[in-house]
């Protein structure tokens, strides 16, 4: 009896001392990709919305545009996601579902007919045929003058090979420097980078290794600015190529943008998170470094029923995730991240996607059909501990 009672002192010691670490200190943070298509320049859609804009008017996918989109027939929908009151609403809503940050796409910006200076600009059109918006920065701007923007941190994710340039460069440490910018292993500011191959790396510095002292040179440039080293993360599809080429870069980490996948009839959103959980272990078993891809679904059917000029993208999709798939996804990854703190070091994971509406049918993003329901799950469940 006296036994069992020390027996149960003891347990009641351990549980106590493991909950006060678990609510304590590590909070991994939690990120979301945004792809800015939803925008007008002079009232008309700016080139790479006319094609979001279009691939969302058949009424059956209506359900997947964003909160702020009107429908004025069943063929006509009309927004403009260029506006101080539609950022600061998104604001609140990312806030609500306890994200931490944004990472914002960040493409050149084009003139009229794709016209651009930089020989880098005219490389992505490679990459992209015809990717060439007018404002791509809109989001980012309406973020950065919200009155709401200390409720959310953010990063950029760069595409391409003008992150070469240094006058890009100049203009990332420029927002670097704002105190809002997403930093992780005690101070680094950390920078996606996407879409970055063997032709970009020719083209930034005569190959890979050349590349690698241009990156070098902006992780220079950041200190001189008084910041700490960069974490710098390449996104690939397939781990060992994200591997191999993050370290000929001398990047810190790799990722994934998106996991496209599923069937024609459509798959459940279990598999998807089947997918992604073993691009997680076999990172780790490849001992690379790590940013958890964790997708929130695939479904582009609009876009292969609308093509959009830049990629074909099939009918292959998954099934939305119901609430409780979610947190149970989310809770996952948060785990992984957790339990492997050496590979996740960064201690943070990254969400596709914010507002990819028209290629993923479970955006987080309140939408027409779905209302707030992903973001009211989620703020169920978040913030997550370790
Ligand atoms: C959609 O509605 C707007 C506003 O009423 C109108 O100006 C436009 O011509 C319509 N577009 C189509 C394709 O019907
Ligand atoms: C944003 O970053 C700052 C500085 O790193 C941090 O103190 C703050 O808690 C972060 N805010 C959010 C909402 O994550
Ligand atoms: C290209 O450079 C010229 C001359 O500096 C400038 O007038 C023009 O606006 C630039 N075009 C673009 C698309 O940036
Ligand atoms: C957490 O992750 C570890 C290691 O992957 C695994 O063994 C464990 O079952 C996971 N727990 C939950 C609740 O998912
Ligand atoms: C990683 O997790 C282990 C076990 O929970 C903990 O002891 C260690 O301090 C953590 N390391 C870091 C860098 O957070
Ligand atoms: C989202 O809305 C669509 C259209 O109303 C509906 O078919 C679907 O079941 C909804 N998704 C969830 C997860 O409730």
């Amino acid at each position: 009896m006296y036994y069992c009672g020390l027996l149960w002192i003891v347990f009641t010691f351990v549980l106590i001392f493991t909950a006060s670490n678990v609510s304590g200190k590590v909070h991994p943070t939690i990120g979301a990709i945004r792809w800015d298509a939803w925008n007008l320049v002079d009232a008309q859609f700016d080139p790479i919305s006319f094609y979001s804009h279009r691939c969302l008017s058949p009424e059956k996918y209506h359900y997947r545009l964003p909160f702020f989109a009107k429908v004025l027939s069943p063929t006509n929908t009309s927004y403009n996601g260029d506006l101080q009151s539609v950022m600061d609403q998104e604001i609140l809503y990312a806030k609500h579902a306890g994200l931490d940050y944004w990472a914002f796409d960040t493409y050149c910006t084009y003139g009229p007919n794709c016209a651009t200076n930089s020989t880098y600009c005219l490389e992505y059109l490679q990459i992209a045929p015809h990717y060439c918006p007018r404002n791509p920065a809109y989001g980012l701007q309406q973020y950065l003058s919200s009155q709401y923007n200390s409720l959310i941190n953010f990063t950029l994710l760069l595409l391409g090979s003008s992150p070469c340039d240094v006058a890009f460069q100049e203009s990332y440490i420029e927002l670097m420097v704002h105190p809002q910018f997403l930093t992780v292993l005690d101070g680094r500011p950390l920078l996606y980078l996407f879409q970055f191959t063997e032709t970009e790396a020719n083209l930034c510095g005569g190959g890979w290794s050349g590349s690698r002292k241009v990156f070098d040179k902006f992780r220079q440039m950041v200190i001189n600015r008084g910041l700490k080293n960069p974490y710098l993360v390449l996104m690939d599809f397939l781990v060992p190529t994200a591997q191999s080429h993050a370290s000929l870069l001398g990047f810190d980490a790799i990722s994934m943008y998106a996991l496209p996948g599923g069937t024609k009839e459509g798959s459940p959103f279990s598999d998807l998170v089947h997918v992604a959980q073993q691009w997680w272990q076999s990172a780790h078993d490849a001992k690379a470094k790590l940013v958890p891809i964790v997708p929130t679904g695939w479904d582009a059917r609009p876009r292969f029923e609308n093509p959009v000029p830049w990629l074909y993208e099939g009918p292959e999709h998954y099934f939305q995730p119901t609430s409780e798939e979610l947190q149970q996804f989310f809770r996952t990854a948060i785990n992984f991240t957790c339990q492997y703190n050496d590979t996740v070091e960064a201690q943070t994971a990254l969400v596709y996607a914010w507002n990819e509406n028209s290629e993923n049918g479970a955006c987080l993003i309140p939408t027409l059909g779905n209302g707030t329901l992903y973001v009211d799950t989620l703020s169920k469940t978040l913030p997550l501990y370790c």
